[in-house]
């Protein structure tokens, strides 16, 4: 199958809403990173999206939305916390985790009596949902367990020839999925950190818990609430370290592990925050930025960068883990496959 690329515009979204209506996957950007979409109410549709992403059928997706309105006839019930959150939050990188009604295919929820759903805001996002007259299913639009993409040029890399277009609105402003907040229980429970931050929806609803996973391998044995968090995430080429300390400690045991790996004759790169540039000079840094926003931002770039680069190991440097710190660091200890070196 052949891959168009077309720029975001009138007649693109009008191709790419007639290959969803057509039973095609379709690429398209959101403000979280790009998504694969198809029509999340036609199961031979959402199949497809399993299939080009080789993604295990137990993992359930997200339907994207434009209108509130669509929420009943997807869900059984919308409590008043979660109506809140959606009035603070959306359209926005906010999923809810609700009720599913019964028309909502279990190819999409993976079985399960829940679905998650959420209004991204980015406006070709908003203007394929309604151009499409559909609830669109979508998960990142990369191969199961490789970093998401959050360029088209990621998503060429991952799909050509497994899907018939991709649409190109430029490079994603959040640059990590949603915020997944599981609203079925007594309290809400943070599945995965995004760009709505812990501190942003404790500020609207007291009470939110934020599962061990997030942070944490899962245990052997124990299940997880978000069958994602199980799967191998954000897997680029290259090996990932994760150091993490007081930071003289940090700078000192990164030069020291970067120095010894390059002495074996590997391919390194340093992955740091603005004030590093004087610490690494002189070594193969790449540095994400000054605030963990704009570090989370720039994260899968940089992994998809190095990767081209045939960088073979990526020394990366924790942060704190406050605001966007929580979703920074559950991406990069996933890609780091939990390989942590405290210091
Ligand atoms: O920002 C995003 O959310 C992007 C863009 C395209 O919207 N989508 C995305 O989808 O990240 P995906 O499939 O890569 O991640 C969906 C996550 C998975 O961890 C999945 O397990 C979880 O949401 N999830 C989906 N439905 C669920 C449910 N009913 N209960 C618990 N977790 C669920
Ligand atoms: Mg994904």
């Amino acid at each position: 199958m052949k891959t168009d690329i077309l720029p975001v515009n009138a007649a693109s979204i009008k191709r790419a809403a007639f290959l969803l209506r057509a039973g095609e996957v379709v690429a398209f950007p959101t403000e979280t990173v790009y998504g694969l979409g198809a029509d999340a109410l036609r199961p031979g549709a959402v199949l497809k999206i399993f299939a080009a992403k080789g993604r295990p059928a137990d993992n359930p997706l997200i339907v994207h939305i434009a209108e509130t309105d669509t929420l009943d006839m997807l869900t059984a019930h919308v409590d008043n916390r979660a109506r809140q959150l959606m009035d603070r939050f959306w359209p926005g990188p906010l999923t809810l985790v609700l009720p599913k009604a019964g028309v909502v295919p279990d190819t999409v929820t993976a079985g399960l009596s829940t679905v998650a759903i959420r209004m991204p805001s980015h406006p070709a996002a908003l203007a394929l949902i309604k151009e499409s007259g559909m609830p669109i299913a979508a998960p990142s639009a990369n191969r199961s367990g490789r970093t998401s993409p959050t360029a088209a040029a990621h998503v060429l890399g991952d799909m050509q020839g497994r899907i018939p277009l991709i649409l190109d609105g430029g490079p994603c402003g959040v640059g990590v999925e949603s915020t997944v907040l599981d609203m079925t229980g007594e309290r809400p429970v943070l599945l995965r950190p995004g760009g709505v931050t812990v501190e942003m929806i404790s500020d609207v609803l007291p009470g939110l818990v934020v599962d061990r996973a997030v942070l944490h391998p899962l245990e052997e044995g124990a299940t997880a609430r978000s069958p994602g968090m199980k799967h191998k995430h954000y897997a680029p080429d290259a090996q990932v370290l994760v150091v993490r300390g007081e930071a003289s400690r940090v700078i000192e045991k990164t030069r020291a592990l970067y120095d010894a790996a390059q002495a074996q004759g590997k391919r390194v790169a340093i992955l740091c925050p603005q004030n590093r540039t004087e610490a690494y000079a002189l070594r193969n840094m790449h540095v994400l930025g000054t605030h963990t926003q704009d570090m989370a931002a720039n994260l899968f770039e940089a992994l998809w960068a190095l990767d081209g680069e045939g960088v073979e190991l990526i020394i990366a440097e924790a942060t704190d883990t406050r605001d966007m710190g929580l979703a920074l660091m559950n991406r990069l200890l996933r890609a780091a496959d939990f390989s942590v070196i405290d210091v």
